[in-house]
């Protein structure tokens, strides 16, 4: 046999490190460097669900049409949102990890999702029933909350969704092998722990066991295993990297406390695309989805005001329109700022720069501070445009006309490059209500005018800027 190989691993964060260090260069906590016997990451194996096939933990080969089959085998939560940011709902035999902040609405969404799972909506009464194991709830609580929910609401006597409340995994384990649901749900990983470990509930070691555990369930029953994790405030898993390894699918849930909005999108997916947006409302009914999220991004845009631009970003199979706010002033010390919300900050001094050189707006030496509004995040460089008339817009105290959409990169040397999948942004914008596009001209679709929406094909940032206002 082999000699076990050891590694210097972080008990806070889960990095390994080259040897030992008094503070971990990861998440610069002291003193949790320790050594440990390396073990084989199972996670790190794509083990397909194939009922049957695979025994605890081992690899099993899997044909190109099985692989095909996992996809018909998919299950629908029954929440049309949650489903498209999986892939197409839950795998067979797939770990799903959700993550969020405490009191986002994770055990919400869950178990909605279990409802959706048993078929409640359908009065699918001969369903298998899904195991709901909460370490951080009673069963009255749970029991409670599913009776208040929206739609699908669970009657305390429903046989589908069994409850336990439990933190001991081999407890968890074993109540779900008896009962052999649908689905099993743990809420949450930080809760719960394993007899073959030591250490408290949510300690690395802990996570560790406890999700191999569960994966190995997983795995080998061909039942979706869905896990519930805290973030903590910076957006960081609690304690475990390594249990975003170990996992196929890592959700994550965000929003914040202002607004009701939440959205749901997936950071790793080994099913499916990781580019896809849900949108949610929180309501005294539980989640409600929001399958038109642009009509609420737009809902408080003020029409004609300075420093607002409105463009369509493509958040995985869908079109968004979203406004890119601005506002400029003059910076009272030597370094001007910049501040963004949403936008990145380097993309944000390019913009600048090439706003300065190639349409004579002197912005450089301005405070710039940018806002995307509804919370969301720019991910592509077709807002670029936007993003620059937003600015300008600001700079020149003048606003964009009412229902005036702008779309398209831009580049170093000041000219508009196309962007994908056009045709789709401008129905977008059309079914809004936008009247106008400002384009790159490359990317003016060649057919199929949009009716009652004007495009305008602009081939620079100095021709952008001089017809948008
Ligand atoms: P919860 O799902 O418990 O959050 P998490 O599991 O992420 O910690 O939901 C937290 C908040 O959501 C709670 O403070 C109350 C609110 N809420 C509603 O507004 N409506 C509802 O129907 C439910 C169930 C919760
Ligand atoms: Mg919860």
């Amino acid at each position: 046999t082999k000699k076990p190989k050891t590694i210097w691993q972080c008990t806070a964060c889960g990095a390994t490190t080259r040897g030992w260090f008094g503070q971990c260069p990861s998440c610069h906590e002291w003193n949790t460097i320790e050594e440990q016997v390396e073990r084989p990451a199972a996670g790190e194996r794509v083990v397909l669900a194939t009922p049957g096939a695979s025994s605890e933990g081992a690899v099993v080969p899997v044909t190109a049409a099985q692989e095909q089959l996992a996809d018909a085998q998919r299950l629908s939560t029954g929440i049309a949102e949650l489903d498209r940011v999986l892939g197409g709902g839950l795998v067979p035999g797939s770990l799903v990890l959700l993550g969020g902040a405490p009191g986002i609405g994770k055990s919400t969404l869950i178990l909605q999702a279990c409802a959706g799972l048993v078929g409640v909506n359908d009065d699918h009464a001969h369903e298998r029933p899904v195991l709901y194991a909460s370490g951080e709830e009673s069963i009255a609580q749970v029991a409670g909350r599913a009776k208040r929910l929206r739609g699908g609401s669970f009657t305390a006597a429903d046989e589908r969704l069994l409850l336990l409340a439990e933190t001991r995994i081999e407890a968890i384990l074993d109540a779900a092998t008896a009962r052999k649901p649908k689905a099993l749900v743990v809420d949450s990983i930080q809760t719960v722990y394993s007899d073959a470990q030591d250490g408290l509930p949510g300690n690395i070691g802990q996570i560790r066991s406890v999700t191999g555990h569960l994966l190995s369930w997983a795995k080998s029953r061909a039942i979706p295993v869905i896990i519930v994790g805290h973030v903590t405030k910076d957006g960081q898993l609690a304690g475990p990297r390594l249990l975003e390894h170990m996992v196929d699918t890592v959700l994550a849930f965000e929003g914040d406390e202002e607004r009701a909005t939440r959205m749901l999108r997936a950071s790793k997916n080994r099913f499916g695309s990781t580019a896809e947006l849900g949108v949610f409302e929180m309501t005294s009914q539980g989640l409600r989805e929001i399958p038109n999220p642009s009509e609420v991004f737009l809902a408080d845009h003020p029409e004609e005001a300075i420093g607002s631009a409105v463009t369509a970003s493509l958040e995985g199979s869908r079109p968004l329109l979203l406004e890119i706010q601005a506002l400029l002033g003059p910076s009272p010390g030597g370094s001007p700022r910049r501040t963004c919300v949403g936008a990145d900050p380097s993309r944000l001094a390019m913009l600048l720069a090439v706003l300065d050189r190639h349409a004579g707006l002197f912005v450089v030496d301005q405070d710039v501070f940018v806002n995307v509004a509804g919370g969301l995040r720019l991910s592509e460089p077709a807002a670029d445009l936007a993003a620059l008339l937003a600015v300008a817009s600001s700079h020149l105290r003048k606003p964009i006309p009412r229902g005036t959409i702008a779309i398209g990169e831009v580049g170093l040397t000041g000219e508009l490059r196309r962007v994908p999948r056009m045709e789709e942004r401008l129905a977008e914008a059309r079914r809004l209500g936008f009247r106008r596009a400002i384009v790159p001209s490359k990317s003016v679709p060649a057919g199929s005018p949009q009716e009652g929406l004007a495009i305008v094909g602009v081939d620079s940032v100095a021709q952008a800027v001089e017809r948008a206002f």
